[in-house]
């Protein structure tokens, strides 16, 4: 057969494939999601999460010595509080020495080179599971936003590097930006949680943090599964009020929002390969259903052509691994 064109050409031995490839992962491009518990000496594994521990704040330093050597350059750092210390308001969250705080500024200390990533969302600290103030059932907006603002002047100054807002509150984006400016962290980054939808593969995760909703789902605040022209509003908004970094979550099951996202803003766009995604892998690779290392890499691959610049993966130790190899 006669043919000018032959893609397999270009697929024949592996310094080709390697050659011509298109994407690449690397470990600078990963952010490491990790737990933080009260207490001492406690490395509790999360059951829905095989690999993913809660760490007590000596445990915690411990484990960055390996992610640390491992490369990866940033990790973002979730509590989990026993029920007692939530409230309404999540006034735990702001108190100089409650354990979020003081492991922000342990670790900081520690390692100073290594980038801190927080959390600001009122979930951990929330008598109601919700990342916002609860009233009649309903989430209020601008009141979240004022213990928004206060939760990230303190997180910048126990030593956040990226503040990350993933409450999906309107408006709250451009409020920490001007917070954090008038109390003097211009120099802290804001990695928005542009494009948050309504997501069963959060699962796990509220396992880690014993954080689901008490009553309703998140609906009525994070996105719709069904909308990718919303996610451009939503993008809008934070690009407008200051956002250094985009982020959309879950990514696996949204890497067209992803693509749309990376081509239509030019600063750098994450993707939060989120907990069920990483429970999923798991549980097929520990049934012997699937090759589990092949799967992480081909699923964090897939964000990377999507257009991800970041991406936060509970694989990111894994991946380092795998990478080195
Ligand atoms: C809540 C928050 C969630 C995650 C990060 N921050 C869960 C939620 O919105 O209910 C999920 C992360 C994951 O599933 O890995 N502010």
């Amino acid at each position: 057969m006669y043919l000018t064109r032959r893609p397999r050409r270009n697929r024949r031995t592996a310094a080709i494939r390697e050659m011509v490839a298109e994407n690449s992962l690397s470990v600078k491009d990963f952010i490491y999601p990790m737990f933080i518990m009260e207490g001492e000496n406690k490395k509790v594994e999360i059951k829905s999460m095989p690999g993913i521990h809660r760490f007590s704040l000596d445990e915690l330093l411990l484990e960055l010595k390996e992610v640390v050597a491992l490369g990866i350059p940033c990790i973002c750092l979730f509590p989990n509080y026993p029920e007692e210390k939530k409230d309404k308001y999540a006034t735990e969250s702001i108190l100089p020495e409650t354990l979020y705080l003081k492991a922000l500024t342990t670790v900081k200390s520690a390692f100073p080179d290594l980038l801190i990533m927080t959390d600001v969302a009122m979930d951990p600290y929330s008598s109601d599971g919700h990342d916002g103030i609860v009233e009649n059932g309903e989430i209020l907006n601008d009141e979240t936003i004022e213990i928004l603002c206060k939760m990230s002047v303190a997180q910048a100054k126990a030593g956040a590097d990226i503040i990350g807002p993933s409450d999906m509150m309107d408006g709250r984006i451009g409020a920490i930006r001007e917070a954090l400016d008038e109390a003097g962290f211009e120099k802290v980054s804001i990695m928005a949680y542009t494009a948050k939808y309504a997501s069963a593969f959060y699962g796990p995760f509220r396992d880690a943090l014993d954080s689901a909703p008490k009553f309703g789902d998140k609906k009525t605040y994070q996105m719709n599964p069904a909308n990718v022209q919303e996610a451009l509003v939503e993008a809008d908004l934070d690009y407008e009020e200051g956002a250094d970094i985009m982020m959309v979550k879950p990514a696996f099951s949204y890497l067209d929002v992803i693509k749309t996202l990376k081509e239509n803003f030019q600063i750098p766009i994450s993707a939060y390969n989120v907990s069920g995604e990483y429970a999923m892998i798991k549980a097929a690779d520990q049934n012997g259903w699937i090759d589990g290392e092949k799967a992480m890499m081909e699923m964090l691959l897939s964000m990377k052509r999507a257009g991800a610049d970041i991406i936060l993966t509970y694989f990111a130790k894994e991946a380092a691994k795998a990478l080195k190899q």
